[in-house]
This record gives C-alpha cells, sequence and structure tokens, in this order.
C-alpha cells in the first residue's frame, strides 16, 4: 500500500520538501507519496490529534508548527526535547512519534562542504536568535565550539538562548557585532535579511579571519548578499540550500527505509525550480 506522507505548514504551498521527496521516492523506486498539507494555526492541534486517521503516515512540520507538533507528540527525540520543536513525524503503534533533523541539516551541511569546519574553531558568531537560530546554536555547541556569540536585534530573544544552553552562549547586541567578529572563524547567519524581498544583511566583514567560513541558512536567493560580499574578500562560503536537503535525509530513512543521497543532481533540480 503506498505510503503517504506530506509537508504541514501555514502556508506551506511554496515549500520545495516535495520535490526533494518526489526526486528520492522515484529514483528509489518506493511506492509512497509526499504531499502537502495547509493547516491553519486554528486547526492544528485536532489536525495533530487525529494525526492517526489522517491516512498520512508521517510528516514535515514547518512554521509555524514546530512547537505545537512537539506538543502533541507521545514520545521524541533528544534534540526535539532540547529544542522544544518537531519538524519530523511519524507513527509508532498508533502513537505520534517526532525528531528534530534541522540541526543534523545545518551540521550536515557544513560538513559536506567543509569537512573540517568545526576544527579548533574557537568562537562562532551567530546572526539572530528565532527558530532556526536555536536548531543552529544547539548544534554548534553540539560540535564542541567553545563559544556561541548570538547578535540579535531583539536582544531578550539572545537572553533567552542563553537561557535555554547555558554560559557557553553569549547574548550581545547587534551594535557591538564589530568587534566579536574580529579573528571570527564561523559567521551564520540565521535572521530573514538578505531573503528575497527583505533588506540585505549589509555589515563589515573586514575584521572576520582570513581562513573565515561564512554560511547563511537563506537559500533564496542562493547567494544572499552575504555570501556575495564574503566571497569577494576571498572568503570561504556556504550557501543555506544544503541545510534543505539534508535535513530531509532522516525523515525520508523513517518513512521509507531508505537512506538517500543529497546528489548534484537533487541540487539542481531544487535551483532549477527556485529559478521558475
Ligand atoms: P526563524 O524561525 O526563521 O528563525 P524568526 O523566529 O521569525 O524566524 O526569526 C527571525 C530572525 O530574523 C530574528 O532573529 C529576527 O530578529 P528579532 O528577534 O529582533 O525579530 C531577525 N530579523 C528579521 N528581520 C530583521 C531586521 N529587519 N533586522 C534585524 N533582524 C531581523
Amino acid at each position: 500500500m503506498t505510503r503517504n506522507v506530506a509537508i504541514i505548514g501555514h502556508p506551506v504551498s511554496h515549500s520545495r520538501s516535495p520535490l526533494i521527496h518526489g526526486y528520492w521516492l522515484a529514483r528509489h523506486g518506493i511506492d509512497g507519496a509526499y504531499g502537502v498539507r495547509a493547516v491553519a494555526p486554528g486547526d492544528i492541534d485536532s489536525f495533530l490529534a487525529a494525526f492517526a486517521a489522517s491516512g498520512l503516515v508521517g510528516g514535515n512540520v514547518t512554521v509555524p508548527h514546530k512547537e505545537a507538533a512537539f506538543r502533541a507528540c507521545a514520545a521524541r527525540d533528544a534534540v526535539a526535547e532540547a529544542l522544544g520543536a518537531v519538524n519530523t513525524l511519524w507513527l509508532e503503534d498508533g502513537a505520534l512519534h517526532g525528531a528534530n533533523t534541522d540541526v543534523h541539516g545545518f551540521l550536515a551541511n557544513l560538513d559536506a562542504a567543509e569537512p573540517d569546519w568545526a576544527r579548533a574553531l574557537g568562537e562562532a558568531v551567530v546572526l539572530g536568535a528565532g527558530g532556526a537560530a536555536r536548531a543552529v546554536v544547539y548544534g554548534l555547541l553540539q560540535r564542541g565550539v567553545d563559544r556561541v556569540v548570538v547578535a540579535n536585534r531583539t536582544r531578550a530573544r539572545g537572553e533567552a538562548l542563553r537561557d535555554t544552553f547555558g554560559p557557553r552562549v553569549l547574548p550581545i547586541d547587534w551594535r557591538d557585532l564589530g568587534g566579536r567578529l574580529v579573528g571570527c572563524r564561523l559567521l551564520v547567519n540565521t535572521t530573514s535579511l538578505g531573503m528575497k524581498g527583505q533588506p540585505p544583511l549589509d555589515i563589515d566583514l573586514s575584521p572576520l579571519s582570513p581562513d573565515a567560513l561564512v554560511t547563511d541558512i537563506v537559500y533564496v536567493p542562493l547567494e544572499t548578499p552575504l555570501l556575495k560580499a564574503a566571497k569577494a574578500r576571498g572568503l570561504a562560503t556556504v550557501d543555506g540550500l544544503g541545510m534543505l536537503l539534508h535535513q530531509a535525509v532522516p525523515g525520508f530513512e523513517r518513512w521509507f527505509g531508505v537512506r538517500p543521497e543529497v546528489t548534484a543532481e537533487l541540487r539542481a533540480l531544487v535551483i532549477a525550480d527556485l529559478k521558475a
């Protein structure tokens, strides 16, 4: 019987997850389908409570439902427990289980592009303190980064990250960023600045270490103004599309029993779709 999975969000029509999972289903000849379920915020709790009757064997959850999905699960993996957010669902003995694969996506994307990125890194600087930043900060701490400096427009959100993850997180004011970038070897943008339709992220990259890696979780456009400026300085860059592709891997394996690969062909397929 066809195994049905869907991405659950609001809005969700822009999601590239059906394209990604559809590619893997076809490549592996699996009798499965990956669709889209738009569920309004007022309906999400009842939808998840009746998940077993939805016809789905699992799902991905995106904005703004990751916290509701967390609450709805009977059991969750350790990463989801740490973040308070679930992006991957499956049924086990009729009960809803959840995981968070955003951390895996972030780390695997860096690993694939720059295998040694975490070695003797010291301090990393993260811009932003929203939901995506939580996954990034947690991932960096798990990888043994000494300290994660969090610069955010609203300082209280950076402080909330320190309250959650402890004193290795250092929240700073956005206007103090310049000093913190001196000698910095990893800069991560998790804000929406630089995204199509948003103002660019315009910061002075000259204090960064010459061997710094700059990465952006924004992937529309693929080359954000931040990454363009970093490249112009001769710095290494990693774009955000890989995080999207890699975060999809553990869910596919869980639902369909095959660990799929993030191929150059898949990347090109998604890039073509983003340009369409
Ligand atoms: P996500 O789940 O994608 O992280 P979010 O929780 O809405 O989304 O977080 C968006 C991030 O982008 C936040 O860090 C936000 O800063 P605030 O916490 O101060 O809102 C940041 N951001 C969005 N627009 C911004 C802007 N114009 N200038 C600076 N930061 C901005």
